[in-house]
């Protein structure tokens, strides 16, 4: 059995580095927020809107014990799972959790480089949001830091620094070192 759970905040890099790592490995790939869309046929800001941040939450929670019980998975989390009701408990029981940590200019670098909405961070100033991201940050470490292992993360802007990442990952999580196509 091979559980791998990646959390940490927005923009960390959990659906990159989760694909990347379960794809050298052979391993089934799961994005909790993916999975959420596809099983309720309804993308996450459509979530938000109709059922609020508490309904999304049930859902999430509901979606994490389905997926976290898969034997083979990779899965990455949303940046909030671990931070509501007991999920990182549940997910340390469930696997190899780890916290993929970033600096607040990382993930906003992340953030700005991606496309995916994020409800949460709506705010449209630039400095509007570092701030943001750094206190919600500052709450949010305590879950974070619960999970087996911490992994830090730099700028992920490019394969080479993709494929690192990977090959550091499978020596912390003792898995084979994997070897990337070109
Ligand atoms: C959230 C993070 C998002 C998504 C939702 C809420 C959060 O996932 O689950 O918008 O509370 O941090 P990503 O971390 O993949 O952006």
């Amino acid at each position: 059995m091979m559980r791998i759970i990646l959390i940490g905040y927005m923009g960390a890099g959990k659906t990159t580095l989760g694909k990347a790592l379960a794809k050298a490995h052979n391993i089934p790939f799961y994005d909790l927020d993916w999975y959420i869309e596809s099983r309720m046929r309804k993308t996450i800001p459509q979530i938000f809107a109709e059922q609020g941040e508490d309904g999304f939450r049930r859902i999430e929670y509901n979606m994490l014990h389905e997926v976290a019980e898969f034997d083979e998975v990779v899965l990455s989390c949303g940046g909030g799972t671990p931070c509501f009701f007991d999920n990182i408990d549940y997910m340390n029981q469930q696997g190899e959790t780890v916290y993929l940590k970033a600096s607040p200019d990382v993930l906003y670098t992340h953030l700005q480089m991606g496309k995916k909405p994020r409800p949460l961070l709506h705010e449209q100033e630039p400095t509007a949001i570092q701030t943001k991201i750094q206190s919600h940050l500052l709450e949010r470490e305590p879950y974070y830091r619960k999970a087996k292992h911490i992994f830090s993360v730099d700028f992920l802007d490019n394969f080479e620094k993709i494929n690192n990442s990977v090959r550091q990952l499978s020596s912390l999580l003792h898995l084979q070192q994997p070897t990337f196509n070109k």
